[in-house]
Parts: C-alpha cells; sequence; structure tokens
C-alpha cells in the first residue's frame, strides 16, 4: 500500500508517457478525492478542465500552430518567473534544465535540441490525458495557493494509482488559444496544464529525480 510519505517522496515530474488510456472512472475518483483538498474558508476556487482523445489532439494541433506563428507565445497573463530572478533560485532553475537536459544528451549549445524538447510540453509529452487548472481572475494570492494545493492532491493521488503528472505552466504560453478551446469564461485565468498517464519506464528523461534543498536552508525552528 502507498503511504502518504511515499507518494511524496516517489512523485516525480514524469515527461514521457505510454500510449495508455485512463479510465474516466479513475480520473473522476482522483479529481473527487482532490476537492477534499483545503481552502481558505472553503471556497475551493479550483476549475479543471480534463481532455483527451480527438479534441486533445485538435488541441495539440491548435497550440502547435498559434507556436509557429508567435514562437514567443501568445503575451503572458502572469510571469511564471520573476525577472530577473535572484539567488539561489536562479541557480536552481539553471541546474534543473541543465539536469533534465543532460538525461537526453541535449548539451548546453544545442539550442534547437532544446526548443524541441520544450516544444514537447504542447503535446503533454505524448500523455493520454491534459488537464488544465483555472480560476477566476478576482482571486489574489491565497487562492492560488488553495489552487496550488489542489493540484499536489491531484498529482499524489495519482501516484497512488500507479499513474504519472508532469504540472505544466509553459501552456501559458497559449493561454488564448487553450481558453477559446475550452470556453474558458472571460472571467477565467489559465494558471497550468498538466498531463497524466502512465510513465514510459524506459524513456531516458524519465530518469531524472531532481535534488532539494537541505532542511535548515528552509525550516527555522525556535523554542526547541
Ligand atoms: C506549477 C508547476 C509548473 C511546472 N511547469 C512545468 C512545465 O511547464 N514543463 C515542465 O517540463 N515541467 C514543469 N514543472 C515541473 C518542475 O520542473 C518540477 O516539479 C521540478 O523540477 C521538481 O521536479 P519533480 O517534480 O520531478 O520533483 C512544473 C512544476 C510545477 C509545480
Amino acid at each position: 500500500m502507498t503511504t502518504v510519505t511515499d507518494a511524496v517522496r516517489k512523485r516525480r515530474s514524469v515527461r514521457a508517457f505510454l500510449d495508455k488510456p485512463v479510465p474516466l472512472e479513475t480520473l473522476q475518483d482522483i479529481l473527487t478525492t482532490a476537492g477534499r483538498s483545503p481552502s481558505g474558508a472553503n471556497l475551493q476556487p479550483w476549475q479543471v478542465h480534463v481532455v483527451t482523445g480527438a479534441p486533445l489532439a485538435e488541441l495539440v494541433q491548435k497550440a502547435k500552430a498559434s507556436l509557429q506563428e508567435n514562437p514567443m507565445g501568445e503575451g503572458a497573463e502572469y510571469d511564471v518567473y520573476p525577472p530577473n530572478l535572484w539567488e539561489p533560485y536562479r541557480s536552481r532553475r539553471f541546474k534543473c534544465g541543465e539536469d533534465m537536459y543532460a538525461t537526453i544528451g541535449i548539451t548546453r549549445d544545442n539550442k534547437f535540441g532544446r526548443l524541441i524538447q520544450f516544444s514537447r510540453n504542447f503535446e503533454f509529452f505524448g500523455a493520454p490525458v491534459g488537464l488544465f487548472f483555472s480560476l477566476d481572475r478576482g482571486f489574489d494570492r491565497g487562492q492560488w495557493a488553495h489552487l496550488g494545493m489542489f493540484m499536489q492532491s491531484v498529482m499524489l493521488l495519482a501516484h497512488e494509482r500507479g499513474l504519472a503528472t508532469c504540472p505544466q505552466e509553459a501552456w501559458s504560453a497559449v493561454h488564448k488559444t487553450v481558453g477559446t478551446f475550452l470556453n474558458l469564461p472571460e472571467n477565467h485565468l489559465l494558471y497550468c496544464g498538466m498531463a497524466l498517464g502512465y510513465a514510459d519506464p524506459d524513456a531516458p528523461i524519465n530518469s531524472l529525480v531532481t535534488d532539494r534543498a537541505p532542511l535548515a536552508d528552509y525550516v527555522h525552528f525556535k523554542g526547541f
């Protein structure tokens, strides 16, 4: 049996999936249970769109067409990272990219290779299911944090069921295309996508295990 500790420790962002469908009942089960996530005053600010099959293929085509027209994306709705990221976050971001590209032998000067790998975001890395998380534009940082808790629940519950995920802020680059496709209400902002499916165990990119800062870097005990 998977414990919460197992799930938190073993969940990883997976970037290559098997061509194996995920039953609707499994997704309903995951999302119903994730709905138990906490939110301030129990607002439950999250909205999720779940896409598979022909609609997913159509959206992938539309996203690609948009990026061909506007390689820099459709204009940011929010800053995925603050401009001029400072230390230690800047180095962590750099290392995260370097470690990931190293698993597939893409060197720093191989800009084209990096671009191709990045573009796989917009195919959900071959996952059979794509999720999109949105929230009302009127919400502030508190509700964004609550949406994050909901997303973590989705990822841990998926892991418990033998499924893998990759949260994807990359989708915000094509928020207009996604919004139109999903009929997102005007007052809703697309925060993030998420690939979900069965991990390809043989894909080198899935060998990545990211590191973490030691406890002392982020925990401050007092009175112990
Ligand atoms: C909100 C969020 C958005 C992310 N967006 C992307 C993305 O667009 N593409 C991607 O490949 N990984 C994305 N990631 C995955 C992170 O790179 C990953 O979580 C981090 O490197 C830690 O690795 P781990 O998830 O395997 O523990 C995202 C993660 C989070 C939490």
